[in-house]
């Protein structure tokens, strides 16, 4: 394939169909995409107490992201330094050492190794083999925000704080309702036969395939604002390397429009605490609710507010989830429910329960959309897929010009660039930020040579 005609094809919108299921696409996404960029593994609340530990992968490469004695966060390449098995092979748990299975040697939850059977016997002791500052292969890069941790393959990736931008301002609706932040429970994890791009461009701005795939949840009203003339209400915004959807709510302040998704008055309260007046003001006093979100390259976030039962009465819930992919046609869905760490008890089983039915596994959302994705993806595997370039234009006139006219600070008070209507805006922006990594090369990494002190 010609690369540079498919970059230049999708910074003008046109989308050439095969890159949702390509082997050469993931190939150089692995290289240049997913060996660089800023990824989440996983949030500070599922590793509250020294020795807690998660085991997250990057691709192929499996990291142990733990909490160390001293209280500090890391993330080590889970690979033996002696003949390279996984040294950690549980999911989650809590662990001060970790001992590899296949010939013992162990290591600290910091990453030094201290135990090498027969260290004298074997290797003639230090002279043979140099166990001073031996540890396992850190990620090349680490930071948080909000407790959500990230890390980068790319020693020389920019600063996350840099990465993430303006758009840390709409992360904050989703992490930080209160001081103390969120917590997350989960992940549930499933695979679909989809290529990972489709999600992430759908959670940061479809606002026009609900009416239509969610007919269904829409039909037996399990919202309080189904109707399609509603969300094209809501805008979409852009800012830093996210971007995603609101809700246009009913008129009322600031109190009124989170009560009237269902937050109960003490965490109205601690949210008014938490956020700064501009970010108070997308919601009081805009009356633009946030809904779903996605973060470049394959993380996105959910805000929705289902009705509970038959009951008038809805209730919120928060949703982080992660495109993982495993090849160009499959990817591994990892789901968190978040919730605040102050919220009430109740509070927090019933926004469960509101998440499971419309975002877990079996989630009412979760069933239509995936479908055609796998569809979608399975279309897109054969040569006829290769002379096809999907409009991803909607919301430009042919000359360039906006359907709908930028929303002015006045309108909109968040950062970055906001419209109201459909359009696929974000769309393009995800896939422009796909198409700057991409025909950048990743050099070489540093090797780094075992046991020899060098
Ligand atoms: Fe780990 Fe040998 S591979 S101890
Ligand atoms: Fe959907």
């Amino acid at each position: 394939t010609d690369q540079t005609a498919v970059l230049r094809d999708v910074r003008r919108g046109m989308i050439p169909a095969h890159i949702y299921n390509d082997s050469e696409t993931f190939a150089l996404e692995k290289e240049r995409l997913f060996g660089r960029a800023w990824l989440f593994v996983a949030h500070e609340s599922e590793i509250p107490a020294p020795g807690d530990y998660v085991v997250r992968r990057v691709l192929e490469d499996s990291f142990i992201v733990t909490r160390d004695e001293s209280g500090e966060i890391r993330a080590h390449f889970n690979m033996c330094l002696h003949r390279g098995m996984q040294v950690c092979r549980a999911e989650m748990g809590n662990a001060s050492h970790f001992r590899c299975p296949y010939h013992g040697w162990s290591y600290r939850n910091d990453g030094r190794i201290v135990g090498l059977p027969f260290h004298q016997d074997a290797y003639g002791g230090e002279a043979g083999f140099r166990r001073k500052g031996q540890r396992l292969l850190p990620a090349p890069n680490l930071a948080t925000y909000n407790g959500m941790i990230f890390i980068s393959l790319d020693p020389d990736a920019p600063p996350l704080e840099d990465f993430l931008g303006d758009f840390r301002f709409y992360l904050d609706y989703y992490t930080r309702q209160s001081p103390s932040g969120i917590e997350l429970r989960g992940p549930q994890r499933w695979r679909i036969k989809a290529n990972w791009k489709i999600g992430a461009e759908n959670f940061a701005g479809d606002m026009y395939h609900t009416p239509q795939t969610h007919t269904s949840v829409v039909e037996i009203g399990l919202f309080r604002e189904p109707k399609a003339e509603k969300r094209k209400d809501g805008a979409t915004y852009w800012a830093g390397n996210g971007g995603g959807t609101t809700y246009k709510l009913p008129p009322g302040d600031l109190d009124e429009r989170l009560r009237y998704v269902g937050y109960p008055q003490e965490m109205i309260d601690r949210m008014k605490a938490a956020w700064s007046p501009q970010q108070s003001q997308v919601i009081g006093r805009d009356g633009f609710m946030i809904s779903a979100a996605s973060l470049f390259p394959n993380l996105s976030l959910v805000h929705n507010w289902p009705r509970v039962a038959d009951s008038e009465a809805v209730l919120p819930f928060i949703s982080i989830r992660q495109w993982q992919p495993i090849s160009e046609n499959e990817t591994e869905v990892l789901s968190w429910f978040a919730v605040d760490a102050e919220a009430p008890e109740e509070f927090k089983a019933l926004s469960y329960k509101a998440y499971l039915m419309c975002f877990g596994s079996t989630g009412m959302f979760e069933q239509d959309d995936v479908e055609n994705w796998v569809s979608l993806t399975n279309t897109a595997a054969g040569s006829m897929a290769r002379r096809l370039l999907l409009n991803s234009r909607m919301g430009l006139l042919e000359d360039g010009v906006q359907v709908s006219p930028t929303l002015t600070p006045d309108e909109f008070a968040g950062p970055g660039t906001a419209r109201t209507g459909y359009s696929e805006y974000n769309q393009r922006e995800l896939l422009n930020r796909w198409a700057d990594h991409l025909e950048r090369p990743q050099p070489r990494a540093a090797t780094v040579e075992v046991g020899t002190g060098h």
